[in-house]
């Protein structure tokens, strides 16, 4: 397996390009299946959650090309409606094909995603709305199977609001026959970029963005080009490691209208952030002050980014509080961290108080996720000497040419390939 190594003390500065969204990109993807012809996708991140999705896909009988950051899908070409174990346990976002199969196909076969290292995060949601919408859902031997002839616009309540889950259904509910309403819907830009997108293939989606979505049903969708939203949480990501080494970056291509919690946080920390149009310049402070964070839907502040600020509170000037209300089990870095000199202690499971200490020590560390595998880059950039992180396949799950990007702003970064 391949590791990366950093030699720690480097202050960032420079420019970054953000990529494409992995968690726009993924839904995109998912939604070719309801179009009978080819659609084409720009801005697509490079990352193995992508090949994945593009890998069942073609599973599915459908055509993919992906050149640079263009994917062409062919749905026209699709005759499988199973999605195999194999695929879907490697990535629990192929939940996503669920929707779509069943809405225009009438039948989808889906492998149940199992346990997470992040938590439980269940599907239940996404079954009691693709049941409110008419489809029978039978779980046998591991798989979901659905099956609709023709899915029924309804009334459909999400008792916590879910990300793909509403993306699920939104998909389903654009064949669907009449109104759909989605109340205490997830918020989040994708969800908003995915009905957009949905939209310029014909569908007829309203109030995305919003916790109350309406969706009428339409005959069938047509081939469309849709463009990536850039990256949200690649981009904090870069924004945190900047303050963090007392740097100077300029993060390029970003949406900042999509991260006003981490700008406000950031900027609470001391960190000098000026925003323009489609670039955000990050200027760090030599002292860090201590801020609380607490993780929640958008446009609270996000979990994907918890781990990378908890990087940067192990030495900020004080002591902070980090509640996760997200995920049950989202603080597997906390522990790696403490191996580096990070003073952080767990308590009630889902918080964590991190002092800050003077220096955090390079070590060798293990990502258990991929926002955890961010986390440990951050604490070996700003660690004296060099720290070794093993398990880095989690990061390239989401991170577009991570170390291209830290090393062309001054990062000493490096992937010992495991031949
Ligand atoms: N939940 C249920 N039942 C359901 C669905 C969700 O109980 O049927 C719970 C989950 O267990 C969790 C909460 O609801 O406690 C919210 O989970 P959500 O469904 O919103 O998460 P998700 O859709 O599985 C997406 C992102 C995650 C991100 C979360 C929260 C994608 C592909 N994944 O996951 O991204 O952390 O929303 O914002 O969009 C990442 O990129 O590193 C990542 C994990």
């Amino acid at each position: 397996m391949d590791k990366i190594e950093i030699q720690g003390g480097n202050k960032l500065e420079g420019e970054v390009l953000i990529s494409g969204a992995k968690n726009a990109a993924l839904p995109f993807i998912a939604s070719t299946i309801l179009v009978d012809g080819k659609t084409s996708i720009t801005n697509v991140p490079i990352l193995m959650d992508v090949k994945s999705i593009l890998l069942l896909l073609q599973n599915l009988g459908a055509k993919c090309e992906l050149t640079n950051n263009h994917v062409m899908i062919d749905g026209s070409t699709i005759n499988n409606t199973q999605a195999d174990y194999d695929l879907v346990r490697k990535m629990r976002a192929s939940i996503l094909v669920l929707g779509p199969l069943v809405s225009r196909f009438g039948h989808a076969r889906v492998s149940l995603p199992g346990g997470c290292a992040i938590g439980a995060r269940p599907v239940d949601m996404h079954l009691k709305a693709l049941r409110a919408l008419g489809a029978t859902i039978k779980i046998e031997h591991g798989y979901i199977e659905a099956k609709a002839e023709q899915l029924i616009g309804s009334e459909i309540y999400f008792d916590t609001p879910t990300v793909t889950g509403t993306e699920n259904i939104m998909m389903a509910a654009t064949l669907a026959e009449g109104r759909t309403v989605l109340r205490n819907a997830a918020r989040e830009p994708e969800i908003l970029a995915l009905a957009e997108a949905l939209n310029t293939m014909g569908a007829d989606i309203h109030g995305a963005g919003t916790a109350i979505i309406h969706i009428n049903g339409v005959k069938s969708l047509r081939p469309a080009e849709i463009y990536v939203i850039p990256d949200r949480i690649e981009a904090g990501t870069y924004m945190v490691a900047a303050a963090a080494t007392r740097g100077d970056v300029v993060i390029k291509g970003c949406n900042p209208e999509h991260i006003g919690g981490i700008i406000s946080k950031l900027r609470e920390t001391g960190t000098i952030v000026d925003v323009s149009d489609n670039s955000i310049r990050v200027k760090g402070v030599e002292k860090i002050k201590s801020v609380d964070i607490k993780t929640l839907p958008y446009p609270g502040f996000p979990t994907d980014m918890q781990a990378q600020f908890m990087a940067l509170m192990t030495i900020a000037d004080n002591s902070s509080m980090i509640h996760e209300t997200i995920f049950e089990n989202r603080f597997s870095h906390a522990n790696e961290l403490l191996r580096m000199g990070a003073d952080i202690s767990i308590s009630d499971g889902n918080y964590a108080r991190v002092r800050g200490v003077k220096k955090l020590q390079g070590a060798q560390v293990m990502a258990s996720d991929l926002r955890a595998s961010a986390s440990l880059i951050i604490a070996g950039l700003i660690a004296q000497g060099t720290t070794s992180i093993s398990r880095v396949y989690h990061m390239d799950r989401g991170y577009d040419s991570i170390e291209k990007k830290f090393s062309q702003i001054g990062a000493n970064i490096r992937r010992i390939r495991d031949n």
